[in-house]
């Protein structure tokens, strides 16, 4: 082979650039709620954004246990906020379960659309709070920040999330892409000689 002088090998399978077409997601969404808006905004998402590049999953929180984040693809936690700062009843099981089993979660992507309202001073959006924190102490990595929706800020939580999900969907994909395209190296450096 031109160039070649024996000076090494390389593992090179093909010589294709990374790819730079969109990877398919796998999205599920996994909804806490009462009263059923947080389940509003998470079919308004799957309706406005479900396609052949993000499959959505949406599944109500009632019945789960850790077992649900062994399913392959990335995680969308919806949740509203409940009592003083509790997780909807939908989504105790699933909360407290997490806290007791201590499942390694480090293979786990995830996100949080947390749903809540400022008049409850001091535990605003702590159901979708716990959930961040309960993941990321079970070794869980969050794609951006804890999106905060306020019920008492002139906005409905499903029109905000629509505007909200682009960008943070695009940042999942940058992020896997980048992932994707450095694993792709790992296994592309030549071998020493
Ligand atoms: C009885 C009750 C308690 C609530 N407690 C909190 C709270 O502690 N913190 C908070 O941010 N929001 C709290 N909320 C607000 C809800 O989380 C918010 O209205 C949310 O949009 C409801 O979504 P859901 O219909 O999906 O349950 C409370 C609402 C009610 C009715």
């Amino acid at each position: 082979m031109a160039g070649h002088h024996g000076t090494g090998e390389c593992r090179i399978v093909h010589d294709a650039a990374p790819s730079a077409l969109p990877l398919a997601i796998k999205l599920h969404i996994l909804v806490g709620t009462m009263t059923g808006t947080a389940e509003l905004v998470a079919q308004e998402l799957e309706l406005a954004f479900g396609d052949e590049n993000v499959a959505i999953e949406l599944t109500l929180m009632d019945g789960l246990d850790h077992r649900v984040f062994e399913r392959p693809g990335i995680f969308l936690i919806c949740t509203s906020t409940y009592g003083q700062g509790e997780v909807p009843d939908n989504a105790k099981a699933l909360y407290a379960d997490l806290l007791s089993s201590r499942p390694d979660l480090s293979g786990v992507r995830y996100g949080v659309f947390a749903l809540g309202d400022s008049t409850h001073v001091g535990t605003f959006c702590f159901g979708g709070k716990r959930f961040d924190e309960a993941l990321g102490g079970l070794g869980a990595t969050r794609f951006g920040p804890v999106f905060e929706h306020n019920a008492s800020g002139g906005t409905l939580p499903e029109d905000v999330a629509l505007e909200w999900f682009p960008e943070w969907i695009a940042e999942v994909r940058k992020q896997l892409n980048a992932e994707a395209a450095a694993s792709q190296k790992a296994v592309l450096h030549p071998l020493k000689s």
